[in-house]
């Protein structure tokens, strides 16, 4: 929903060890494609372990409104009966994404070749974001988009009456604007082909061709070039969705920097395109580790086991490994500030168009908290000070996002003094039991009166 209630001031405060097992939620991007290609089958998808976030719940409402039923059993499984390609129906309403940007631009492509119109709107973080890096390709299609100044939402989508295949480069490295395009493809007649130079997040292509679509992937040297066939018909599927890895960070993370502690956080997907998080971890000398590595439903799962790591080092991030682990910087720069020199990540020019401009938020708050931070357009550097020599004492602002609220919440855990962020509304985005979650490992984070 756009905008939520009075902004909630919450504090962190330099907590024993952490010790304990940590259920994370459902992975969000697996949720929301989840719901939104179960609207595309025809027949009853089946989905448990869904990720209950309002980002997810947002989509949830909008495939209502386009027509599919979605509901929920009282033991959390959701049932989604589908409209099948090319079967929305037009909203009779605004459809509002909330914050949630890969709602947004996934569903927009799902409704752009079909003969429909849409107007989507967001919260003030979602309606500063860029929407042209998917209105452009759509307009391949046949699509037209009108929105604000700067390509901004609120924006109406004329979907395609004719659509046309497309072949389509990705500019920038988003696993968004992929799959708004594979999800117009669906219903255009003929191939739809689009190549990333690098490879980000690949669920849709792996969901896609578990709903019966024919996809293919193919590495080359012009990129990953993945080929759809048009205007399958989708089978429903039966889903149970892996736990995100994004959120599994924060405990990681908090139990990596805080004195004493122990934290097993099981389940967790693991796909490559998403896990570059824990290998630069163990490369700055985390005590992580995988226990029990498997595959499930198609994805590759372990439990993390994170131990207190009081020797941690400043490492330069490769940048090709910025896709696999993009969300996941904010936190990385709080584990960089207890770590013993520079921590350089390059090629992140994609922090700046987030939920916030997360490089700026980041160092503003960074250095408030003693730490020194040096950035430019696609880089930051934070120098470390080490275990035990982080001051901490600042107010951070969130900027409605729910990434920089939990970031400087871990941080806090470890500084020599409380770390407040003047809003921890947006946690409930994605992580809707952060808070009782961190209480249960030992973690002292306490709303402000
Ligand atoms: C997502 C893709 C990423 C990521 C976002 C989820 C997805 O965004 O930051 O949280 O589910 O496709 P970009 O595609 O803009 O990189």
């Amino acid at each position: 929903m756009s905008g939520h209630g009075a902004p909630i001031s919450m504090t962190s405060h330099r907590s024993g060890g952490l010790a304990g097992t940590a259920d994370i939620p459902g992975d969000k991007s697996i949720s929301h494609r989840s719901l939104i290609l179960g609207a595309l089958s025809v027949g009853e998808t089946v989905v448990t372990g869904l990720l209950e976030g309002q980002d997810v719940l947002d989509t949830a409402r909008a495939m209502r409104a386009f027509g599919a039923e979605v509901a929920r059993d009282d033991d959390g499984t959701w049932r989604i009966h589908g409209v099948g390609v090319g079967g929305f129906a037009e909203p009779d309403q605004v459809i509002d994404c909330g914050n949630s940007g890969t709602g947004v631009r996934l569903i927009m492509g799902a409704m752009a070749t079909s003969p429909v119109t849409a107007t989507f709107t967001g919260d003030a973080s979602l309606n500063k974001r860029p929407m042209a890096r998917v209105t452009d390709p759509l307009a391949l299609f046949g699509a037209q988009a009108v929105g604000r100044s700067g390509g901004r939402l609120p924006m109406t989508i004329v979907g395609a009456r004719d659509p046309l295949p497309v072949r389509y480069t990705v500019p920038v490295p988003s696993a968004q604007v992929k799959s708004a395009v594979l999800l117009a493809g669906l219903n255009a007649p003929g191939q739809t082909v689009v190549i990333e130079h690098e490879a980000t997040r690949d669920h849709t292509e792996r969901m896609l061709a578990g709903f019966g679509a024919q996809i293919t992937t193919e590495d080359t040297a012009e990129g990953r070039i993945i080929t759809l066939e048009g205007q399958p018909e989708l089978s429903p599927q039966t889903i149970a969705v892996p736990r995100d890895p994004s959120s599994a960070a924060f405990p990681v993370c908090a139990a990596l920097i805080t004195e004493g502690s122990d934290v097993l956080v099981p389940n967790i997907g693991l796909n490559p395109t998403r896990a570059g998080l824990f290998t630069t971890l163990q490369e700055m000398g985390a005590d992580l580790s995988y226990e029990n590595l498997r595959e499930e439903g198609g994805e590759p799962v372990a439990d993390l086991r994170a131990r207190f790591s009081p020797d941690l080092k400043g490492i330069e991030v490769p940048p090709e490994r910025a896709a696999s682990m993009i969300d996941e910087y904010p936190v990385l720069s709080v584990v960089a500030a207890f770590a013993q020199g520079a921590t350089v990540m390059r090629g992140v020019k994609e922090l700046r168009v987030k939920e916030s401009d997360r490089i700026e938020a980041m160092a503003i708050g960074l250095r408030a908290n003693g730490i020194e931070v040096e950035d430019g357009p696609d880089w930051w550097i934070v120098h470390g000070r080490g275990h035990g020599d982080v001051p901490g004492g600042a107010t951070c602002a969130s900027h409605l996002d729910h990434r920089i609220a939990m970031s400087f919440l871990v941080m806090g855990l470890a500084t020599n003094q409380p770390v407040t962020v003047d809003d921890g509304g947006p946690i409930a985005t994605s992580f809707p039991i952060f808070e009782p979650l961190m209480a249960s490992l030992g973690a002292d984070i306490r709303r402000d009166d």
